[in-house]
């Protein structure tokens, strides 16, 4: 059983945050995005986010690893999820939001390429060895003009074990400055509200626009 796994079934969820989270809501417009476009939300858990987004309008891609979460997500919303089988997992539909039950490192969506995508808690979820694995992924479900907004987390990785991993800007530079354009849209040390027992802890917001 993956830890993701265990912390579904222990509900050791600490991450899911009860509302649209601010990142999305205060930086989402500078993307310029059709309201119609696709999103794709990697590592989605039942995060509300994906409601928010499809209240503008776009279509939702979600990929998250653990069943669970996608059933929860739905039942949360009173809503009757349609199941398709699928070569690398089950595919839940319900109006524009799809979520694969898939690893995200092997899923293949029926909605790819998509114009956009969204991170948060995703990338800094996985160890920092199969980070360019996941830019390659994205590289391979998204259009070549896409954008995508990305929230990291960053502090001394000898304090503490992930998940969350720590991400410095700079590794997020060098990680996408070959295929993205990379914009810092938010810098927030966080080290109080986090209380963790960490000597600093700050949050990025970054706009990616692919070229
Ligand atoms: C830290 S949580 C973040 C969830 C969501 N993005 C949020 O903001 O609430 C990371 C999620 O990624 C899922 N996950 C981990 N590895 C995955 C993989 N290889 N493919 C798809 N989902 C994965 C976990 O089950 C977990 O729900």
């Amino acid at each position: 059983m993956s830890i993701w796994h265990q912390r579904w079934d222990e509900n050791r969820i600490g991450f899911h945050r009860l509302e649209a989270n601010p990142t999305l809501t205060d930086h989402w417009s500078k993307l310029s995005l059709d309201s119609d476009a696709k999103v794709l939300v990697p590592l989605c858990g039942k995060s509300l986010d994906m409601h928010w987004l499809k209240q503008l309008g776009h279509t939702v891609v979600g990929i998250e690893l653990v069943e669970k979460a996608i059933t929860q997500f739905f039942d949360d919303a009173s809503a009757l999820a349609l199941q398709e089988s699928k070569q690398t997992g089950t595919k839940y539909s319900a109006e524009n939001i799809h979520l694969y039950h898939a690893d995200f490192f092997k899923v293949q969506p029926d909605e790819m390429p998509v114009e956009a995508w969204y991170d948060r808690a995703a990338l800094v979820a996985l160890p920092s060895t199969m980070r360019q694995a996941y830019v390659e992924q994205l590289l391979n479900l998204t259009t070549k003009d896409s954008k995508g907004l990305m929230v990291t987390f960053d502090y001394p990785q000898e304090e503490m074990q992930g998940p969350p991993f720590a991400l410095p800007d700079s590794e997020v530079e060098s990680l996408f400055s070959q295929h993205f354009t990379v914009e810092r849209v938010q810098w927030t040390d966080v080290l109080e509200q986090e209380q963790r027992d960490l000597t600093r802890c700050s949050l990025s917001v970054f706009v990616l626009n692919r070229r």
